[in-house]
């Protein structure tokens, strides 16, 4: 899983970034592993601990996450795209310091667009994030389409400083069959309960907890990539 922002360098002391402070992949990572999934984080610089159970790969910008998710994505069970990738970054990085100026123009470029590019097996369950302005659940039913995702969790991003950070957020759960769950106003560490049950009935059949309890889960070791974030 991804966890964070990520840091698009300007020059040597400035960068382009987001307010993601990595609590909903942190929630998400503490209830995997509670669960008994392995989990490893590839992470943005987080203003928000991490379970010290979970394996960390820290990176910086749009491009290192991309090659550590790129590198362990294959093995993964589940691939859980949490970071809030900033969508841009300065074309051109400054050897020096920027000297202070009336006006500066700058020209971004777009960043890959990660979750999309990453390999895949048939059986992984690929999880997206999305945060939206004004029709929430009609702009996130065209992203998992246009990411191929098999589950989306919406946030409404209402410019006041939600959904980053510990506040509950508005969310909406979507799956790749069209369902889409109004889950109304709901803290993060209960919409990581509720979006870890619906990977675990696309992964199982059923969830964990209860596959445990009555016979052997598709995979006894499952594992789960998690880039996380908000
Ligand atoms: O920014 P956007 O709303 O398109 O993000 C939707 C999903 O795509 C999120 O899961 C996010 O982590 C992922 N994403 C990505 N690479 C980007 C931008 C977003 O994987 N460059």
């Amino acid at each position: 899983m991804s966890a964070g922002p990520t840091r698009e360098p300007l020059d040597p002391v400035r960068f382009i970034s987001n307010y993601s402070t990595g609590y909903m992949g942190a929630q998400l990572a503490a209830e995997a592993l509670a669960r008994g999934h392995r989990v490893t984080v590839v992470c943005g610089p987080l203003s928000e601990p991490l379970p010290a159970t979970a394996h960390v790969v820290r990176v910086e910008q749009a491009e290192e996450m991309e090659r550590a998710l790129r590198r362990r994505a294959k093995r993964a069970d589940v691939v859980i795209m949490a970071a809030a990738v900033s969508d841009f970054r300065p074309t051109r990085w400054a050897i020096r310091k920027l000297p202070r100026r009336n006006r500066l123009r700058l020209e971004l470029t777009a960043t890959p667009d990660i979750i999309s590019r990453l390999p895949r097996h048939p059986r992984q369950v690929v999880v997206g994030f999305a945060l939206e302005t004004g029709r929430v659940a009609a702009r996130a039913q065209q992203k998992l389409r246009a990411k191929r995702l098999d589950l989306l969790l919406a946030q409404h991003a209402n410019g006041g400083g939600a959904p980053f950070g510990r506040r509950p957020v508005r969310a909406w759960l979507l799956s790749r069959d069209g369902t889409v769950t109004r889950l109304g106003s709901i803290s993060k560490s209960r919409a990581s309960s509720v979006l870890l049950d619906k990977i675990e009935v696309l992964c199982y059949g059923q969830h964990r907890r209860a596959a445990s309890s009555q016979q052997p889960a598709v995979s006894d070791d499952p594992y789960l990539l998690l880039a996380a974030s908000c």
